[in-house]
C-alpha cells in the first residue's frame, strides 16, 4: 500500500483519514443517543456522555482539517466508468460530505454553553468564553448567549444531526454498496 493516492487506489493516509472520519461520527452518534434515552439528566453518565460526544465532534473537526490539506496534496484516484450524470452526482455527493464534515462541528461547538474536557484529559474552553465570541457575537450582532444558540441548536441538531447527515451518509455507503455489487467494478476496493 503507498502513502499517497496512485491512479487506482487511495493511499494508506487518506484512508485511514477516511475510515477513522466514519467512526468518529458513528461514536459520535452512538453516545449522544446513548445520552438522551438511557440516561437521566444531572447523573455523571449523563455528562460523560455529552462529554465523550464533545470529544468526538471536535476530533472530527481535527481530522477534517488535516484531511483537506492531505486532499490538496495528492490526485484523486481515476474515477470507474460511468455517465457524465454519475460523475457529478459522485462530485456533489462528496463535496456536500466535506460541508456536513466542516458545519456540523462547528455548529456543535459554537452553540455549546459548556467546555469541553477532551477525552477528559484537558480542557478546551467554551465559544462563549472566548474573545471570538466577544467580538463577533456581544459586539458584532448584540446576541445574548441564548439568542445566539437557538438558531446554531437548531441547525446542529434538528437539520444536520437528525436528518441531512444521515441522508447524506446512508446515499454515500448506499452508492459505494452499489459500485461493489451491482456495478461490480473497484469503487469501494479503492477506499479498502
Ligand atoms: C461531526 C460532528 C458532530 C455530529 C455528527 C453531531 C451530531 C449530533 C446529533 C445527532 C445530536 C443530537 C440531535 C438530536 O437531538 O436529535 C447532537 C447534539 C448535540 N451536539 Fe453534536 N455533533 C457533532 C459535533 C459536536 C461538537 C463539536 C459539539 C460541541 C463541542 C457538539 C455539541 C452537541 C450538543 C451540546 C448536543 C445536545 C446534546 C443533547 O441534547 O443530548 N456536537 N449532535
Ligand atoms: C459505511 C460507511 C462508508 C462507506 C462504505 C464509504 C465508502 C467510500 C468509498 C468507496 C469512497 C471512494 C469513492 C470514490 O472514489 O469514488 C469514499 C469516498 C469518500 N467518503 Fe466515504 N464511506 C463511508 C463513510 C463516510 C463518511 C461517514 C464520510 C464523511 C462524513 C465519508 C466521506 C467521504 C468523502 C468526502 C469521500 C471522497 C474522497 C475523499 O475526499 O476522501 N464517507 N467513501
Amino acid at each position: 500500500m503507498t502513502i499517497k493516492n496512485t491512479k487506482l487506489d487511495y493511499g494508506c493516509i487518506a484512508k485511514w483519514l477516511h475510515w477513522t472520519t466514519a467512526f468518529l461520527f458513528l461514536a459520535a452518534y452512538i453516545v449522544v443517543y446513548y445520552r438522551q434515552w438511557f440516561t437521566e439528566a444531572k447523573t455523571p453518565e449523563n455528562w460523560t456522555a455529552l462529554q465523550l460526544h464533545l470529544s468526538f465532534g471536535i476530533s472530527i473537526m481535527v481530522i477534517v482539517a488535516l484531511r483537506i490539506i492531505w486532499r490538496a496534496l495528492n490526485n484523486q484516484p481515476q474515477p470507474e466508468p460511468g455517465t457524465k450524470l454519475e460523475h457529478l452526482a459522485a462530485h456533489c455527493g462528496h463535496f456536500l460530505l466535506y460541508a456536513i464534515m466542516i458545519i456540523a462541528p462547528i455548529t456543535g461547538y459554537i452553540g455549546t454553553g459548556v467546555s469541553t474536557e477532551f477525552f477528559f484529559m484537558f480542557d478546551i474552553p467554551k465559544f462563549e468564553s472566548t474573545a471570538m465570541y466577544q467580538y463577533l457575537v456581544v459586539d458584532g450582532l448584540g446576541l445574548t448567549f441564548s439568542e445566539f444558540e437557538r438558531p446554531i441548536d437548531f441547525i446542529h441538531k434538528d437539520i444536520l444531526g437528525a436528518w441531512l447527515i444521515w441522508i447524506l451518509i446512508a446515499g454515500h455507503a448506499g452508492a459505494a454498496l452499489f459500485h461493489h455489487y451491482v456495478k461490480k467494478d473497484r469503487t469501494l476496493l479503492k477506499m479498502t
